[in-house]
């Protein structure tokens, strides 16, 4: 299985103070951050587009922006993520007609390419050759749209599906995951976790950071 990364979303952060959270993610030990972009369309919230992530990138140049779009039309803004600086580019399966030509796309801007998957749609949805040109794929445990959600158990087997598919690919997980979650997470075989209000809301991030990677890689 691939190594161990935590990505704090930064959805669950203040964002009145966006880049000094971010750095206190850092000091943390986190590699990536995981920016939640919603278009209001796709999901009912918005949240952040390309101008914050610019901000943020200008404020922390040297972490690894992983950009959750969830937005409609995600072709629209490959371009502007890319020039803001983002570094990994996920988009939602649901979200578009045509995965192959929207990864190369991506892949034309120098970001790597991640596929995400909804509760309640299969890991068979995403077929060997999307999975193999993406970088990434990511099942959601929880409906996309806002932090803070409890985590969705009955998602746990799709994770499990794609490492046995896919025992070189970074799998992630997104929604209610934190130190009582990590476990089956870790066991079934994801790789890159997303954790927002466990991380954020912890007196301690470094803690929690340190206690999800050291679950992952035992
Ligand atoms: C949900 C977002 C998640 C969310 C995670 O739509 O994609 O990234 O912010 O937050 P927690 O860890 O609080 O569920
Ligand atoms: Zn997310």
């Amino acid at each position: 299985m691939p190594r161990a990364i935590i990505s704090p979303s930064v959805l669950a952060s203040d964002f009145g103070q966006l880049t000094a959270e971010c750095k206190r993610m850092i000091k943390g030990g986190a590699e990536w951050l995981h920016m939640d972009v919603m278009d209001g369309h796709f999901v009912p919230n918005i949240t952040m587009g390309a101008p914050i992530l610019t901000c943020v990138h200008k404020g922390v140049p040297d972490i690894f922006m992983d950009c959750h779009m969830m937005v409609s039309h995600p072709e629209k803004w490959v371009d502007d993520i890319a020039d803001a600086g983002g570094a990994m580019y996920c988009f939602h399966l649901e979200a578009t007609e045509n995965p192959l030509s929207l990864i190369e796309k991506i892949h034309e801007r120098n970001m790597k390419a991640g596929v995400a998957i909804s509760p309640d749609t299969p890991s068979t949805a995403i077929s060997d050759e999307v999975a193999n040109a993406a970088d990434m794929l990511l099942v959601m445990t929880v409906y996309p749209g806002r932090g803070g959600q409890k985590f969705i158990e009955r998602c746990v087997p799709k994770v499990a599906e794609l490492r046995a598919r896919f025992p070189e690919k970074d799998i992630e997980v997104d929604g209610g995951v934190g130190p009582k979650t990590i476990g089956v997470c870790a066991d079934a075989g994801s790789n890159v976790i997303v954790a927002g209000t466990a991380i954020f809301g912890a007196e301690d991030p470094t803690v929690v950071i340190q206690q999800l990677k050291d679950t992952v890689n035992t």
